[in-house]
């Protein structure tokens, strides 16, 4: 049930003695992969992930999720037509909704340029090259070559109570996918495709791309190598009263 901390795991604030139970383990473990096998990945394991990932708390019990699971050709009509849709026109394609204000104050600023760096210098890729860079923001519109792709969107009726609720939802998703052996990649970046979306897939007029994910197996020598994305430690985001 419970095992030692591996020595591998970046994670400072824990000390060497603790232990870690095995769903500490899973969530300390997920990352955002973008590197899959290419693997097919059975859909009663899928609806597994689905069926305990429904059982997230969300204010009033209203679930404000729909998902849209997509694979094999149904995947590949998507994305090749978000692909077609990236290359043409981007410009021309924005979300519904807006991820991240600009400009983004700090300490956030600091912590996406910090991502960017390590991020991009994993891949090799130099800052200022640009279409390496594009080229790989591009493998966003094929969910990173995964074989499953999942759409989630919301009542756009909804407010930002809802949102919270998403979250969470999406987390159980990627953390069940881990306990199953899968990796993930949440991805804002193709909300703003809903337009191509909607072409695509049965949405009703009132549901909101929110984001994607990709999931997959993911590629073990790419595991090895990822980097791990620094997390703010326990003091910066939290205090204590009346210990
Ligand atoms: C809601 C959400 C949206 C994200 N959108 C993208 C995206 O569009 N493209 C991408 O490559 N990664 C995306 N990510 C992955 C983040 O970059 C990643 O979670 C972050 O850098 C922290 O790294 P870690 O997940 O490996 O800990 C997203 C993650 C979340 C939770």
């Amino acid at each position: 049930m419970f095992q030692e901390l591996s020595s591998t795991m970046i994670i400072d604030e824990i000390k060497p003695t603790q232990k870690l139970s095995e769903t500490e383990h899973i969530m300390m473990s997920r990352f955002a992969n973008r590197f899959f096998l290419d693997r097919e990945v059975d859909l009663d394991v899928i609806t597994g992930i689905l069926d305990a990932a429904r059982y997230a708390g969300t204010g009033a019990n209203v679930q404000p999720w729909r998902v849209y699971v997509t694979a094999g050709t149904a995947k590949l009509t998507l994305t090749d037509a978000i692909s077609h849709a990236h290359a043409i026109s981007a410009a021309e394609h924005s979300s519904e909704y807006s991820y991240l204000p600009d400009p983004l104050p700090e300490p956030f600023a600091s912590r996406r340029r910090e991502f960017g760096s390590i991020f991009f210098g994993s891949l090799g890729i130099a800052h200022d090259d640009i279409d390496a860079r594009g080229a790989n923001t591009a493998r966003n519109c094929r969910f990173f070559d995964a074989p499953v792709g999942l759409i989630f969107t919301i009542d756009r009726r909804l407010e930002k109570g809802s949102w919270l609720d998403l979250g969470m939802f999406i987390q159980n998703i990627m953390l069940a996918a881990k306990a199953r052996g899968l990796d993930t990649c949440t991805q804002e970046f193709l909300s703003r495709y809903h337009a191509v979306i909607r072409a695509e897939l049965p949405l009703a007029p009132e549901e909101l791309v929110v984001c994607s994910m990709a999931l997959g197996f993911g590629d073990p020598h790419w595991a090895k190598r990822r980097p791990q994305m620094p997390k703010a430690s326990i003091e910066e985001f939290a205090s204590f009263h009346g210990f």
